[in-house]
């Protein structure tokens, strides 16, 4: 492994796929063959990876897969959930389970059918704007899958419901049949399952003691106060990751639904809480006049949190983008270096590439950026530094 892989895995255009990764549409994520190849290049089996804004859990997925230890936060339950699953290591019977669960479900899904409801859900207003069908669809899974199953295997039944659902209105402009739903489920039941294996037929071939895997819900400048026995014992050797990006809007906690009528019912099914807003989950409201203020003050506490538990040979490989590159980046190189980080040390690879080979064309985002930078507004940037 080598500096170029690294900088060719930035431009990975295939969709992510592969181990547990397809499990859900998390926005933003960047590729697995990214996070891969930075932990192929600065760590060795038996490190620990960090991933502070750990999102759909990309980076604790590969690290697994490949032996190391991970740690991830985030201050979105969603995420944390994910996470949970994604790092699942069920046995062959418990994957059985989940297919079988879904087979023998799937002919008694019906909208016609009653179903006992999730009223403290709707309650609370985590199924506004979700199309009646699918409510009605979703709960019928849920129902049965608590009744018949437990533990790892619930939690997978969950996100085969989130999965399907997501595909049934995430942006969608017409609405799939309940038929075409029940076909779908038993897709997603089987991709999910498949996932799983692969995951835990990767981390049984490496042989070795199985990694220790932590996805703790805490913001990331509080990961000095948690409990974790991965930082105690091992401080990580690397953080691989992917901080909300400056000025630029990402809907983390909500699915739109014909338009632009939003849904928590991702929350609703993973049985998470959210209760805020989107700027919660992105430092600061991009609109706000004093945004880039607010947004580096919280970007230096938290970089300045993770320079505290990491190791002091400590590489961090993120990929980050702007609404407004040009001012922004010298901004977020100051706060890392005031959060105690140094530029990367190229010599250790002969010489520094080329500037241009650090960025990265964003293709298909959603984003709604304020269009300001024109040439460089679609573009992520791969920063590299070192503890210092
Ligand atoms: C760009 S996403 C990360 C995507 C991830 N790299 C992936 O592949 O899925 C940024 C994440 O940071 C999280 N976040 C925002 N503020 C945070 C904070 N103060 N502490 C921890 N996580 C935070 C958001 O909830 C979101 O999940």
């Amino acid at each position: 492994m080598n500096l170029r892989t690294l900088l060719e895995a930035i431009n990975d255009r295939n969709i992510v796929s592969g181990l547990t990764h397809d499990i859900y549409r998390y926005p933003a994520r960047f590729s697995p063959v990214f996070a891969r190849a930075a932990i192929e290049l600065f760590t060795a089996p038996g490190d620990t990876v960090f991933d502070p804004f750990m999102g759909g859990s990309t980076t604790l997925v590969e690290a697994l897969a490949l032996g190391r230890h991970a740690i991830g936060t985030d201050i979105n339950q969603l995420s944390v959930f994910l996470a949970r699953v994604k790092t699942l290591l069920l046995s062959d019977p418990e994957i059985d389970m989940l297919r079988v669960w879904a087979d023998n479900m799937v002919p008694d899904l019906s909208p016609r059918k009653p179903v006992v409801r999730h009223t403290v859900w709707q309650d609370m207003g985590y199924q506004d704007n979700l199309p009646w069908r699918f409510r009605k669809l979703a709960e019928q899974a849920l129902n049965n899958a608590q009744i018949l199953l437990e533990g790892g295997v619930l939690l997978a039944a969950r996100c085969v419901v989130l999965k399907t659902v997501q595909w049934a209105v995430d942006c969608k402009k017409a609405l799939p049949t309940a038929s075409e739903f029940r076909t779908k489920i038993v897709a997603d039941a089987d991709a999910v399952a498949d996932g799983l294996r692969a995951l835990r037929q990767q981390v049984e071939a490496l042989g070795a003691r199985r990694p220790t895997v932590e996805a703790h819900y805490c913001a990331a400048d509080a990961i000095g106060r948690i409990r974790s026995s991965v930082l105690r014992r091992r401080p990580p050797k690397l953080v691989v990751t992917s901080p909300p990006y400056a000025g630029v809007h990402v809907l983390y906690h909500r699915w739109q639904v014909l338009g632009r009528r939003e849904t928590a019912a991702p929350y609703w099914i993973t049985e998470s809480n959210d209760g805020r807003g989107a700027s919660f989950y992105t430092f600061c409201d991009r609109r706000r006049q004093d945004h880039d203020e607010k947004y580096f003050a919280r970007l230096l506490a938290c970089f300045t949190a993770v320079r505290e538990v990491v190791r002091d040979d400590c590489v961090i490989a993120q990929l980050v983008g702007f609404a407004q590159p040009s001012e922004q980046l010298p901004l977020y190189l100051d706060a890392m270096r005031d959060a105690g980080f140094a530029d990367f040390d190229f010599r250790r690879f002969g010489h520094r590439p080329a500037e241009a080979v650090f960025w990265r064309a964003v293709p298909n985002r959603k984003w709604y950026t304020r269009i300001r930078d024109d040439i460089k507004q679609s573009k992520e940037v791969l920063l590299l530094h070192r503890a210092r």
